[in-house]
């Protein structure tokens, strides 16, 4: 048997919008990542529907894990653990992924573990970076979450600081929507930000009192609408392209400042980013001269492993493995689980 050698875990992602499940070989080898999205069926409606995501993962997640494992070439019988995010997200939608992963957990009498979704970001990471170890800094930046964070070890971490209100993500899906792009609103800004120009409106970048490396983009939102209001009353015509690219400039901004301060006071030499805005091509490119002018190593997941995704849920899973976690058939959806909690 190769079980010495190899870990196989099936692993589950349901926590908001996307109906995910991937094959993860020790944690870093990826033989299957199967992704459903519903974001065409949420557009509609300008954001997600939590009643409607829950039955849609409930309709796919069967059928997304038996892809996943087609695509691995294994059948449940090769599975040794299952992974499963149990929180943060939306509680109907993640108890679909719950549910599932106890249900074959029993069925096969393997292990089941339960995953925090943000230590799948961060851990997304590992996957395309093999000598990625703890520690490094990393900025976690989604739709629910903006957190710097220090990975001291696996599973291990220290949160340096984290928003006080609204998300990165969510304040550029606020801002899409105020100036008529639609949901999602991060890749959309990112694409009309193309033709804009960053520096044609000066949005203000908040910074937080005091050492911590908190964040705030509630101000910058409501600045963005303060904006649009006062030319909409002066009949001036707004150019969308110019209050994206201006808007995401702030934003990123604000996320390089804090990640540079964080370098710069901590002295660790690596830095990694993750979450669905890591995807966005001018944030990158803005980390990664912000790391090369310091020499401090850069590592970012491809774009497909910033956004939701269950092979980022097997990643973190397999090094809680390792250290023995496991969870009983009392595993529940935890909608507001802390990082570090368990
Ligand atoms: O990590 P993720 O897929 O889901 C959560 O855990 O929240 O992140 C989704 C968020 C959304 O707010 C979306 O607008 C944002 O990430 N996003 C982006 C880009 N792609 C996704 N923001 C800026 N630029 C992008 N290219
Ligand atoms: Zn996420």
């Amino acid at each position: 048997m190769n079980k010495q050698k190899e870990v196989r875990i099936l692993a589950i992602e349901t926590s908001c919008d996307e109906t995910a499940a991937a094959v993860v070989v020790n944690g870093r080898d990826v033989r299957s990542n199967i992704i459903s999205s519903q974001i065409a069926l949420h557009t509609q409606y300008g954001g997600v529907v939590p009643e409607i995501a829950s039955r849609k993962h409930i309709e796919k997640i069967d059928g997304v894990i038996a892809e996943a494992l087609k695509e691995a070439e294994m059948t449940l019988e090769d599975i040794d653990a299952v992974g499963v995010t149990y929180g943060p997200g939306l509680v109907g939608a993640l108890l679909v992924g719950v549910a599932e992963a106890k249900a074959i957990s029993y069925a096969r009498n393997i292990p089941c573990i339960g995953v925090h979704h943000i230590e799948g970001h961060i851990s997304a990471n590992y996957i395309e970076n093999r000598d990625l170890k703890p520690p490094f800094l990393c900025l976690i930046v989604s739709g629910g979450h903006t957190h710097l964070v220090h990975a001291l070890d696996y599973g291990k971490y220290e949160i340096l600081g984290r928003t006080m209100d609204d998300a990165a993500g969510e304040a550029f899906d606020k801002v899409a929507r105020a100036i008529g792009l639609g949901y999602p609103g991060g890749p959309k800004i990112e694409k009309v930000s193309q033709e804009g120009n960053p520096q044609a409106i000066s949005f203000p970048r908040a910074r937080i009192a005091g050492d911590a490396y908190h964040f705030s983009f509630s101000g910058m939102k409501s600045a963005v609408l303060n904006y649009l209001n006062g030319c909409r009353m002066k009949g001036i015509p707004v150019c969308q392209a110019d209050v994206a690219a201006s808007f995401q400039q702030a934003v990123i901004d604000v996320l390089v400042g804090n990640a540079v301060r964080a370098m710069d006071e901590t002295g660790i030499k690596k830095f990694a980013i993750a979450g669905g805005v890591a995807s966005n091509g001018t944030f990158r490119k803005a980390m990664v001269q912000a790391c090369s002018s310091r020499g401090v190593e850069f590592y970012c997941p491809s774009p497909v492993l910033c956004t939701d995704n269950a092979a980022m849920i097997g990643a973190a899973a397999y090094y809680d493995y390792l250290a023995g976690i496991r969870f009983g058939l009392d595993l529940n959806a935890v909608p507001n689980l802390k990082l570090g909690e368990r």
